[in-house]
């Protein structure tokens, strides 16, 4: 569990959809930073892409990535990855073709004070799903599915297994038609007593944040693939 966490719930609040604080330009400017990152990891399986954002690169966009966030969410720390120089990064672009499943974000190191995450879409067609529950562990993916549970042989960065959150919440079964229009891929029963917050659709021009402590996952809507830009924050 996280050790500050009295301050890092004074921070808490429902996420915040911004519309329109990125323009066209801006948005290409992202996309061809995108093109021009190294690959960090492409998992064919889940098919996905990741790149980190490296301090190399669009130096340019650093300046304006940071006023235009702090603008909205007030002073923050990175709290992404480091690179192997053990720097920062500004954050993780995710090319994705399959909704990611049920997690949260909530870092690696219990000394941390989290605070927000920010998404920003990079593609028309998308959805993410917060939902009202929390969690104050380090970054978990939450399964039902056995297979998954069994690994425990991870990587630097990589999300701990963990069905945990069963019965945290309740046993309200989750809602049948959220689940049949959105969160298809998850099963049901890995939803027991979650409850949605913000089903947030993606539109190129705006961000979303939100606390970290937030259980969240895509939706099921992608339309061939997706690209997103995230970034984690502390304090
Ligand atoms: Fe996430």
């Amino acid at each position: 569990m996280h050790k500050r966490i009295a301050e890092i719930k004074k921070n808490e609040g429902p996420p915040k959809v911004i519309k329109n604080i990125f323009n066209n330009q801006e948005i290409e400017n992202f996309l061809k930073l995108y093109r021009e990152l190294p690959i960090t990891v492409h998992n064919k399986k889940q098919n996905v892409i990741k790149k980190r954002w490296l301090q190399d690169f669009g130096k340019e966009m650093q300046k304006l990535f940071y006023e235009r966030v702090s603008s909205i969410i007030g002073d923050f720390k990175m709290d992404n990855l480091k690179d192997e120089k053990g720097e920062d990064i500004y954050g993780l672009f995710q090319e994705s073709y399959n909704p990611i499943g049920l997690h949260i974000d909530g870092g690696f190191n219990f000394e941390d004070q989290i605070y927000k995450q920010t998404l920003i879409p990079l593609t028309p067609v998308g959805s993410t799903v917060i939902f009202k529950n929390r969690y104050y562990g380090k970054s978990t993916n939450f399964t039902i599915d056995q297979k998954e549970l069994e690994k425990k042989d991870l990587k630097y960065g990589q999300n701990i297994r963990s069905k945990d959150h069963i019965g945290m919440f309740g046993e309200k079964a989750f809602d049948k038609e959220i689940h049949r229009k959105f969160l298809s891929h998850e099963k049901i029963d890995n939803l027991v007593g979650l409850e949605v917050e913000l089903i947030y659709n993606w539109e190129v021009g705006s961000l979303l944040t939100f606390d970290r402590s937030s259980l969240h996952c895509s939706s099921s809507v992608i339309d061939g693939k997706k690209i997103g830009l995230t970034t984690f924050t502390k304090r």
